[in-house]
């Protein structure tokens, strides 16, 4: 063959790689099978192993490729892998502090140690140990789900594979995390945007070999499964792991006063840019493992932990445009489309401008030029306009009227809490027909936290939609899916998985399902305490019926739900009033499997008691009280009504007219050590 046929043949197979590549990592919609890919990339390499000339800089024998998903196997974490919530100064501190001496009946003035540590900003991993022996590394996932990524972590210098101390634990989920040093990623090549991502990115390749080419590190921080645990504080935790051979963090400290900590806070803050490697606050633990234990989680994030973030990273742009986003809710929230920057390693070119309010507030005008703050994984926003760049024929930014998408008149709400109108816009949507209400309701509808229908991301329910192949949730059920064969970037493999992740959506949760209707004021943590109460479908869907009748009987009932309060109810009568919501959730529920909420593994004195709890007590606050009752199967009421099983009253301030009422009832009342004695405390 002559030198140009090759050539030619050789960029041809680079580029139906590059395009696999992009199908495979990019859209998650492969259009070959892993064979025929490896057979590409195979030829390639053996062209540039007999014609070493060819090798181009887009060969895979040089690219660290795309960041990879779906490819590895999902496994259940024994116990999840949590966020933490943000601390964002002084006095956010001091509220976490109060909060946890609240909720273990402390007195201010009793000292709390915290384990400070830095927070790197990286990839989290959790890895399991039997015996001694590295057995299973996982990425966190969604935090229940994570993926077997165990031969990527194998190539970690920093991660050992055998361990061989006596007082190891038999079952140990050692967690931390992957992270490149600002160095070693200056060293590399450039295909990434900051260093957390090129580890996220080399961490899960699909091929180890691919890991092992990036110089990654391991941190070690915390413990998921520990069997036995011989340590009781976090700080001994962190030095049984150095023995064991785990790297740990030389900033590691432990504080107990707002002022340590504060002071602490300045000097890691100002120390930043000399460490080398990205972090992004510090995160403090209460020590006592027993107390964290005591403690528990609200949702998603522990109650003994937070995370002290460090000033926010920001940047000046031009606001070329302001869009309104109009919400599943009906919200309509002002977005700046702003010149793309980067802030912090990340591109930036939307800041939301929250209200109609904020915008007057900071006189906010298109084509000012604004200082642009992130934070996180919070959305960017304006902070302040530079007024000595504003061009002198500007005009003051005019909110809608009306809504952008069905031209409803706008409106803002009366909020009967706060007595004042809500700084929220709304569209109204009064007949039920705002085209991107129901389009965002999609969204949601689909989401991960729903119906959790992988390959069915935002991107591919705006492209479905524009095709007007859905508009309303149960469409998704029967879509004829051999439509997407004529659409580009669909092939057999990606609708056969669509297909099977439809299929496998169909058999939900009740609270799932619940969250999953878009329900304003229902948010997750909601939904769960309705399905709780509910239990199953049937009941939670009489309500649909009962809500609007003036002899509503689950009107009270809701009431006394603990968390669930007047916005609430306004919102799911107004849901239920809807005959186009009926008509969806009634085809919804013929069509899926809804399954009855099980909170309860085993069986305890309170089972499913409803308790309510009044005044203060001596050894527990009453929220831990509450929580305590709440993890052994009970359900909290706010409310006396016939079906409360105990009324338990604190030996301070208890509500005189609750204890009547229980007694007029002739339900049971109960002193804190009666609570105690049948709870074990
Ligand atoms: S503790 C429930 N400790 O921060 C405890 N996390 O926002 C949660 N992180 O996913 C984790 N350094 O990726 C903990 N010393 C540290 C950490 C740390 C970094 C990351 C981790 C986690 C995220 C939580």
């Amino acid at each position: 063959m002559k030198k140009k046929e090759i050539e030619k043949i050789y960029i041809e197979k680079i580029n139906q790689l590059n395009k696999h590549d992009k199908a495979y990592f990019e859209h998650d919609k492969p259009i070959i099978s892993d064979k025929e890919y490896d057979d590409i990339k195979q030829k390639i390499l053996d062209l540039e192993k007999r014609y070493k000339y060819l090798i181009n800089k887009n060969s895979p024998s040089k690219k660290v490729g795309y960041e990879a998903s779906n490819k590895f196997k999902k496994v259940t974490h024994d116990i999840p892998m949590l966020s933490l919530s943000n601390a964002f100064s002084k006095e956010d501190i001091v509220v976490f502090l109060k909060k946890i001496k609240n909720f273990l009946n402390l007195k201010e003035n009793v000292k709390i140690i915290l384990s400070s540590e830095p927070k790197i900003d990286g990839i989290s991993a959790s890895l399991k140990y039997i015996d001694g022996i590295f057995v299973l590394g996982l990425s966190r996932g969604d935090g229940k789900i994570g993926e077997d990524i165990t031969n990527n972590l194998k190539t970690i210098d920093d991660i050992p594979i055998k361990i061989d101390k006596p007082n190891f634990p038999k079952i140990l989920e050692v967690r931390g995390e992957v992270y490149i040093t600002k160095s070693d990623f200056k060293k590399i090549n450039k295909n990434f945007a900051n260093p957390r991502n090129a580890a996220g990115g080399s961490l899960r390749q699909k091929d180890y070999r691919e890991t092992k080419k990036i110089p990654l590190k391991f941190l070690a921080y915390g413990f998921g499964l520990a069997e036995p645990t011989s340590f009781k504080k976090q700080s001994e935790y962190l030095k049984l792991l150095k023995d064991w051979g785990f790297k740990t963090s030389s900033f590691n400290n432990w504080l107990s006063s707002v002022e340590e900590i504060d002071s602490n806070h300045k000097i890691m803050e100002k120390k930043r840019s000399e460490i080398d490697y990205d972090l992004d606050g510090l995160v403090y633990k209460v020590d006592d493992l027993n107390l964290q234990k005591r403690l528990g989680f609200v949702s998603n994030s522990p109650r003994w932990a937070i995370a002290h973030k460090f000033s926010a990273e920001k940047g000046f742009s031009k606001i070329k445009n302001i869009e309104i986003q109009v919400g599943k809710t009906g919200a309509l929230t002002p977005v700046a489309k702003i010149d793309p920057i980067t802030i912090g390693g990340v591109v930036v070119s939307n800041a939301t401008l929250h209200n109609e309010d904020e915008i007057n507030r900071k006189d906010i005008r298109i084509n000012d030029v604004v200082c642009i703050q992130r934070a996180g994984d919070v959305i960017p926003q304006v902070i302040h306009v530079d007024l000595l760049k504003r061009d002198k024929n500007s005009k003051k930014f005019l909110f809608p009227k009306k809504c952008p998408s069905c031209g409803s008149k706008a409106i803002k709400e009366f909020n009967s809490n706060t007595k004042k109108k809500d700084a929220v816009t709304r569209c109204p949507d009064l007949e039920f027909k705002c085209n991107e209400i129901l389009k965002e309701k999609l969204k949601h509808f689909v989401s991960k936290d729903a119906l959790n229908i992988e390959g069915l991301g935002k991107k591919v329910v705006e492209n479905f939609w524009d095709r007007k192949l859905i508009k309303y949730p149960y469409d998704i059920f029967n879509l004829d899916l051999n439509i997407l064969k004529k659409i580009e970037g669909w092939g057999k493999k990606s609708i056969n998985n669509l297909k099977n992740s439809i299929n496998k959506s169909k058999e939900i949760s009740l609270d799932r399902f619940i969250f999953s209707l878009g329900i304003r004021h229902i948010g997750e943590e909601n939904a769960k305490v309705l399905a709780k109460h509910f239990l199953n479908e049937k009941k939670f869907f009489g309500l649909s019926r009962d809500l609007n009748s003036s002899e509503s009987k689950y009107r009270d009932e809701l009431q006394s739900i603990d968390g669930i309060g007047n916005s609430q109810i306004e919102s799911l009568k107004k849901f239920f009033s809807n005959n186009q919501n009926l008509r969806i959730v009634s085809r919804l529920v013929s069509i899926l499997r809804i399954k009855d909420y099980k909170y309860l593994k085993k069986k305890t004195p309170i089972s499913e008691k409803l308790i309510m709890f009044t005044g203060t007590f001596v050894n527990n606050s009453r929220s831990e009280l509450k929580f305590l009752a709440e993890s052994m199967g009970a359900k909290i009421v706010s409310n006396i009504s016939k079906k409360t099983d105990y009324l338990v009253v604190g030996s301070q301030k208890p509500t005189v007219r609750k204890i009547n009422e229980a007694k007029n009832f002739n339900i049971e009342v109960l002193t804190e050590d009666e609570w105690n004695k049948i709870v074990s405390l």
